[in-house]
């Protein structure tokens, strides 16, 4: 199997693009990666990406051309699959055409619900029963693209934003990979 080239997104604690380095190791698991790019100097996921040798790209969101930064060393790597994972930026419509290849994003709600920021909490607030996480395609609408799998829990009574944080991330590690299977299965 030639696995393709891949670079992951993060701005924090970056659990899941340690899952997903960790799933990498495995031959027969479809990317490698390549490169982790964060808008965030001091996120603990670099520390996780140099524990394995991963170059690091840190980017000034600040700069104008910082869009245009990504996509040279984007280039500069082959990289045919962005991954986001839990990075709080939003990414340009140009940006999502110059790339012309696949984005995924990592989203800890089920969509179409709860789009955006806060969503443990909104999820609490409107009483629902179910919650979870989703691995969509990244278009130019926030959390909009398709849905390439989705996973699920009950909520209980005892649940917090601190429980539901948890149960949705420890889902979000198996989920993201999965997703990536199911992209390049027939490939
Ligand atoms: C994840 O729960 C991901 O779903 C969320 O950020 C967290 C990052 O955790 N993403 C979003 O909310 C994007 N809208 P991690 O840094 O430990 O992987």
């Amino acid at each position: 199997m030639v696995k393709k080239n891949a670079c992951v997104f993060i701005s924090g604690y970056g659990s899941n693009l340690k899952s997903l380095i960790s799933n990498s190791r495995n031959q027969n698991f479809p990317i490698n990666i390549k490169l982790v790019i964060t808008n965030n100097k001091h996120a603990k996921g670099i520390i996780f990406a140099k524990q394995n040798s991963i170059p690091i790209l840190i980017i000034n969101t600040k700069k104008n051309s910082f869009e245009n930064d990504i996509l040279r060393e984007i280039r500069k790597y082959k990289i045919s699959l962005i991954c986001l994972a839990g990075y709080m930026k939003i990414i340009s419509k140009k940006f999502i055409n110059n790339f012309g290849k696949k984005i995924i994003n990592i989203h800890p709600s089920l969509l179409p619900k709860f789009k955006g920021l806060d969503t443990f909490k909104r999820v609490l607030n409107n009483n629902e029963k179910k919650t979870g996480c989703t691995v969509h395609f990244v278009n130019d609408k926030l959390d909009g693209g398709k849905t390439i799998l989705q996973k699920s829990f009950f909520i209980k009574k005892s649940d917090n934003i601190k429980t539901l944080k948890y149960k949705t991330q420890k889902l979000e590690h198996r989920a993201f990979s999965e997703a990536i299977i199911n992209i390049y299965r027939y490939d």
